[in-house]
């Protein structure tokens, strides 16, 4: 045992006791450590280790085919009432819950050891940071914990005698019979994962899936579901959001943070490389922001994760250099494709697959099947400090000032490149809305579009209007001038189906047109739902886009805001009294400007 924390012992113990593993071990996060784990996973036949010339240091694992992705219909916010998770979350009664998987957990890690795995959210020692201890029975999630988060002894040395911790249980949920040959990836069937959060206590409890958002405990889990209530209670925010470094050719530097829905191009927009000359993009996060008030009445982020979790499919030197770098080597990747000399491919990664390449689920890769090489989902997990475009201060405990913060999402019609909001609040209203339009072609979806507010939709972990009063009331606590500015972008606009804009490196031109808005640079003007650039205000140069069309970009046409506002007054009518006046005022406004 590596600590004297009393509180942290005794939990252990008690969990010890009811998953009743074969022994208990303490990680220290060492490269040994990992080094020998991952020898371990090798030597099972459930790792393969990446050619050394090719790739140093990295990891191949293929996951079951039933455990690929996070399970939002086996995730539950636990809180006493169902109406404290709100109607955007699945509530199941704690006390129900607790019963349900402690059975569950009875002697789950037959058969298996229990590794401790301190861990923290954010750089040692830093006041926007916060500690966690995940009990898990996975070596795999050891080593992607090693990646994700600061992990080990110091973390312990940190936590000291009465420091205090989240505590995260996480099993696999297939314990071993004496003599039982284990399976190259454990988990339990789909009806008995659960992803838990009980927001009262501060805990987290995961069962059954060893894959990503399910069992790397430190990311969604705590940094968003948990932190999420953490942060209303303690007067922070903890965002579903990227966070970069932009500096101008003056050298002047500003931070901006990005919240979009899942799969919107985060990772890509956290490590652009600028189309402009004489700018500069350096990334800090690509999926998570812990923001708190510094002393000077601004916003101050902080990148809680140490390592990029990022979907590998269609990522390459092209699409994106930087996240391709970071996983150059010390990387783990899961369920993509193993070529035969020991290197990885999956599709778009800008090369044929080599002959003999091994697809996800084990078989040789056939291009001309129809079946991906890689599954959809298919991830990497690179380590932060690898990325060349890493900012200077992403470990600085003070954390970096805020200067903007951007929302966006899929949105084809109706909303324009880029606009302002008018103050705070309106830009709270703007998050509020953000969303995706899905088409009907998705089973079992209702085409139109799929709010998913703040992009948070399936990790808020409390009522997700009480959070919108949550956003209003930081807001209040600080002055206009001093709070980030806001700003909705939407890359996706299409005119008789053809994107209007390039996206991609290019969106460094609505960067650069956000810094200098942020410098109050008089180049916006007003429209009805808020700030839109003034003609010619965006660097097009070099750009391969008409003038014609970069108007269509930027329009605003009221009739399809009409609807959209028909659309949110539906989308509100779930949250009742728990929809905050100001934002109910906020869309009354804007029906008002609209006519
Ligand atoms: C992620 C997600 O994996 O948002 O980051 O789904
Ligand atoms: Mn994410």
């Amino acid at each position: 045992m590596m600590t004297k924390n009393q509180k942290l012992i005794d939990w252990v113990n008690h969990w010890a006791a009811i998953c009743q593993p074969d022994s208990v071990y303490w990680c220290d996060g060492s490269q040994q450590e990992n080094d020998r784990l991952l020898q371990e996973l090798v030597d099972k036949g459930v790792a393969v280790k990446l050619n050394e010339k090719l790739r140093p240091g990295s990891y191949y694992f293929q996951s079951d085919p039933s455990d690929v992705a996070r399970v939002e219909n086996r995730t539950f916010i636990c809180s006493k009432t169902k109406e404290a998770a709100g109607p955007t979350n699945n509530w199941a009664d704690p006390d129900e819950m607790r019963a349900t998987m402690t059975k569950l957990y009875t002697g789950c890690m037959k058969g298996r050891t229990m590794y401790v795995i301190p861990f923290s959210m954010g750089p040692l020692g830093s006041k926007i940071a916060h500690i966690g201890v995940e009990i898990s029975d996975s070596a795999y999630v050891v080593a992607n914990m090693r990646i994700m988060t600061r992990m080990g002894k110091e973390v312990l040395d940190l936590l000291g005698e009465n420091g205090e911790f989240i505590p995260c249980i996480h099993s696999v949920g297939y314990p071993l019979a004496p003599g039982q040959q284990d399976v190259k990836w454990p988990c339990a069937p789909i009806e008995q994962k659960y992803i838990t959060h009980f927001p009262d206590t501060y805990e987290i409890w995961s069962y059954g899936s060893g894959y990503g958002g399910n069992a790397l405990l430190g990311k969604k889990c705590f940094a968003l579901r948990i932190a999420s209530v953490m942060a209303r209670d303690q007067g922070w925010l903890a965002e579903h959001m990227l966070i970069l470094g932009i500096t101008n050719p003056k050298g002047e530097k500003k931070y901006i943070s990005a919240a979009f829905p899942s799969a919107c191009g985060k990772t890509n927009l956290a490590m652009l490389i600028p189309t402009i000359s004489g700018w500069k993009v350096e990334t800090v996060g690509d999926d998570i922001a812990w923001m708190k008030y510094g002393e000077d009445g601004r916003l101050y982020a902080i990148n809680p994760e140490a390592g990029f979790f990022g979907v590998a499919p269609m990522t390459s030197l092209e699409t994106n250099r930087n996240a391709m770098l970071s996983a150059r080597a010390n990387s783990i990747f899961t369920n993509v494709g193993l070529t035969p000399d020991g290197d990885i491919w999956w599709e778009g990664i800008g090369y044929d697959a080599p002959q003999g390449t091994i697809d996800w689920q084990g078989n040789v890769f056939d291009p001309k099947s129809g079946n991906p090489c890689a599954h959809p989902n298919a991830r990497f997990t690179a380590p932060a400090g690898q990325c060349p475009s890493i900012d200077p201060d992403w470990e600085n405990p003070a954390g970096v000032p805020i200067s903007a913060i951007l929302f966006g999402g899929r949105r084809p019609s109706t909303v324009p490149l880029v606009h302002e909001s008018f103050s705070w609040n309106h830009g709270v209203f703007m998050g509020s809305i953000v969303g995706s339009e899905v088409t009907a072609a998705a089973i079992g979806l209702k085409a139109g579009v799929r709010r998913d507010p703040f992009a948070m939709l399936p990790f808020c972990g409390y009522n997700m209007g009480d959070y919108f009063g949550h956003w209003i009331k930081v807001g209040a606590r600080s002055t206009e001038g001093k709070l980030p500015k806001i700003f909705f972008v939407n890359w996706f606009r299409k005119k008789d189906g053809k994107w209007l804009w390039p996206g991609y490196s290019e969106n460094s031109r609505v960067l650069a047109y956000i810094f200098d808005r942020c410098n109050n640079a008089d180049i916006a003007v007003d429209s009805p739902i808020g700030k839109l650039p003034k003609p010619g205000a965006i660097n097009v140069e070099g750009l391969n886009v008409s003038s014609e069309d970069m108007t269509a970009a930027l329009a605003v046409c009221p009739d399809e805001w009409r609807e959209e506002v028909r659309g949110v007054e539906e989308y509100y009518a779930q949250f009742g009294p728990h929809l905050p006046g100001e934002i109910a005022a906020e869309l009354a406004a804007l029906k008002a400007r609209l006519g």
